[in-house]
């Protein structure tokens, strides 16, 4: 086979780059490891940037987001007694959206499959190859066990933190930077009304929770737990008992209900460089991932999409190799940007462990963060512009 770009992974970063290259007539191949059924009942992120929204809708994805999905202009951060919001609109001009990543990644399936783009599913045994050459190769086996060759002029390693991509470039020229938190996210989906107009992060002596939602109809909340913790140990009635006292305050409750799915997620951040070797490019949680906290993952994935995209329209197109060459560079720029925000969020918000001998220490600083934070108009600025994504321009 031969193709203008071979993209490696059917997960957003994947998706929005063949919708993007078909949009500036440059043909691709996806191979994605999963099943479409998998990958289209994958429960990940939910809160979208303004500039994130912009992206999806220059390149007609986002029709659905605009009906169903939801404009929010503040968040509250809460710890023991106090529930405070800070407005997005009044601290920077700008808002975020809740739309739930298995909605866009919905969209896009349908959107790409309609204008006939070629995906393999369930492949197995992906490698790329020749990368440092002028025809670079990924090769796999179909879900029907052929042996495959894809050859292209370009190749997209958007295959998530997990995948083979990152591993290509050789470990001699790669530097990798991360911290791994003692602590993980147990995330649950729940058929229950939202208790609450806006995303609540609160800070409590038992660990860190928060409320988000999808729909009028369904919630989305996660508790701090121990990053070994199973989850067969949480019941729902323990969940939802951990939720409503760490997210207690006088006059609120919070209302529960059945869950839809439940699963506990590792944290970490993590970022590779240079996101290009040759004529492989790195995208998306391939060459980095940030904790949770802050929501930077998948608009992350949205920002490197938009930039390689353009990058390699202006190449294939116009045979310009500007933006291709500073592609790794203005990439990380951003990344590292989110990297920073998304490690200070998580490091507000979740408790020490209970025999770390600074924990009190660490507790009251949290505190004084949190009071900081939610007081002085230009701490509200610096949390606002960076959730919304608006301390960078967008790509
Ligand atoms: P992915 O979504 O990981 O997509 C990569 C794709 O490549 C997958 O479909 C995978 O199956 C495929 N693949 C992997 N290996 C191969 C291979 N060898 N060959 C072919 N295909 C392959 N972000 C937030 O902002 N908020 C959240 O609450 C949040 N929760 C998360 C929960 C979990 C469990 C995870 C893993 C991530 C979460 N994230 C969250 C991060 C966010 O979902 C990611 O940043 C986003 O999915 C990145 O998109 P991507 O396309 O780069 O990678
Ligand atoms: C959601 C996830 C996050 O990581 C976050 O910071 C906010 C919301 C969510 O799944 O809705």
């Amino acid at each position: 086979m031969r193709t203008q770009v071979a993209i490696v992974g059917s997960g957003p970063s994947g998706l929005l780059l063949s919708q993007i290259l078909a949009q500036h007539g440059i043909e691709s191949v996806i191979v994605e490891n999963r099943s479409r059924e998998y990958v289209l009942a994958r429960i990940r992120a939910g809160v979208i940037e303004h500039g994130g929204v912009d992206v999806l809708t220059e390149y007609g994805v986002a029709d659905r987001l605009h009906r169903e999905g939801q404009r929010h202009d503040g968040v509250y951060l809460q710890w023991p007694g106090e529930r405070r919001r800070i407005d997005f609109v009044e601290s920077c001009g700008h808002s975020v959206w809740v739309y739930g990543q298995t909605e866009i990644t919905k969209d896009m399936i349908e959107i790409r499959q309609a204008a006939g783009q070629q995906i393999f599913w369930e492949v197995s045994d992906t490698a790329i190859v020749d990368a440092d050459t002028d025809r670079p190769k990924v090769t796999f086996v179909d879900a029907d066990g052929n042996a495959q060759v894809i050859e292209a002029d370009y190749v997209a390693g958007c295959d998530g933190f997990h995948g083979v991509s990152r591993e290509t470039i050789p470990a001699s020229i790669r530097s990798v930077r991360q911290r791994i938190y003692p602590y993980a996210w147990l995330g649950i989906l729940a058929e229950v009304a939202p208790s609450t107009d806006e995303l609540i992060y609160a800070l409590h002596p038992d660990g860190f929770a928060m409320h988000s939602m999808r729909s009028e109809k369904v919630s989305r909340l996660y508790l701090q737990v121990a990053p070994d913790d199973d989850i067969a140990n949480w019941s729902d009635d323990r969940i939802w008992d951990g939720l409503s006292t760490r997210m207690a305050l006088d006059g609120w409750s919070l209302a529960s209900g059945p869950t839809l799915e439940k699963s506990i997620t590792p944290m970490r951040s993590f970022v590779s460089a240079p996101m290009r070797w040759g004529r492989l490019f790195l995208a998306g949680d391939a060459s980095h991932i940030v904790p949770p906290t802050g929501a930077k993952g998948l608009n992350l994935a949205i920002a490197d999409v938009k930039r390689l995209g353009l990058a390699l329209a202006s190449k294939i197109n116009d045979g310009s190799d500007d933006l291709i060459d500073r592609y790794s560079d203005d990439a990380l720029e951003r990344v590292w940007q989110s990297t920073h925000f998304s490690w200070w969020m998580t490091s507000m918000l979740h408790v020490p462990a209970a025999d770390d001998p600074d924990r009190d220490f660490l507790l009251q600083m949290q505190l004084t963060q949190l009071h900081n934070v939610t007081s002085s108009p230009t701490s509200m600025r610096y949390l606002a512009e960076n959730y919304t994504g608006a301390v960078l321009p967008w790509p």
